[in-house]
């Protein structure tokens, strides 16, 4: 797990880097369930929860750095370790992956905390996932758990809870592997296969 100083944790709801580009949040159903994973100061939480005061938010990050409590439930846990008591319509994580030790166990955590018609949608590198045979096995073995993979946007989604497995072991993590596509360094994760 890596958590530093140069990462941007700021990012807002709207504009050209914000949460919306992955999701729209403000088009969510009255009353529904958000969870963001990894959220930074959770200002894009606060700026949601402004205009759709009727949502359920919660945002979880390693480090404790929000930027007000307000209407906004933040959580000062990992994503390797915290267990909710609910499930969500929503659950997002931008450009949180990139710093998480076993990525592939915080994919399978993620979609088993969704409600039955809940997404689950990410920023998410396959690059950054090291394992025997590569993106030919790793991409197949998503898409057959029901992820989606947009290699171009580098993100991943998916709808409808899942409480199944992928077929890798998680081995361990190098955190001085360098930048990834965003410039930041980043954690690159290993596993074996578990077939
Ligand atoms: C680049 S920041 C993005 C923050 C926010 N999503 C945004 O876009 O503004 C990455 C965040 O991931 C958090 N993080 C890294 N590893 C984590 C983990 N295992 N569990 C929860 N948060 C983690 C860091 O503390 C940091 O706040």
């Amino acid at each position: 797990m890596v958590a530093n100083n140069a990462m941007n944790r700021d990012r807002r709801l709207a504009g050209r880097d914000g949460y919306s580009r992955l999701f729209d949040v403000l088009a969510l159903r009255p009353g529904a369930r958000w969870l963001d994973l990894c959220c930074g100061s959770g200002r894009a939480l606060l700026d949601a929860a402004v205009i759709r005061p009727d949502l359920d938010i919660t945002g979880v990050d390693l480090v404790g750095y929000f930027a007000a409590a307000g209407p906004v439930r933040f959580v000062t846990a990992s994503v390797t370790a915290w267990r909710p008591a609910n499930r969500f319509d929503l659950v997002t994580c931008v450009h949180g992956l990139h710093y998480v030790g076993d990525k592939l166990g915080a994919l399978l955590r993620a979609a088993s905390w969704l409600s039955d018609g809940g997404v689950f949608v990410a920023d998410f590198d396959a690059s950054g996932v090291r394992l025997p045979g590569g993106a030919r096995r790793l991409l197949p073995a998503l898409r057959a758990a029901g992820f989606s993979y947009d290699s171009r946007a580098r993100r991943i989604r998916r709808e409808g809870r899942f409480t199944g497995t992928l077929p890798f072991r998680y081995l361990g993590a190098d955190d001085r592997a360098g930048r990834n596509y965003t410039g930041q360094p980043a954690v690159r994760s290993y596993y074996e296969s578990a077939l």
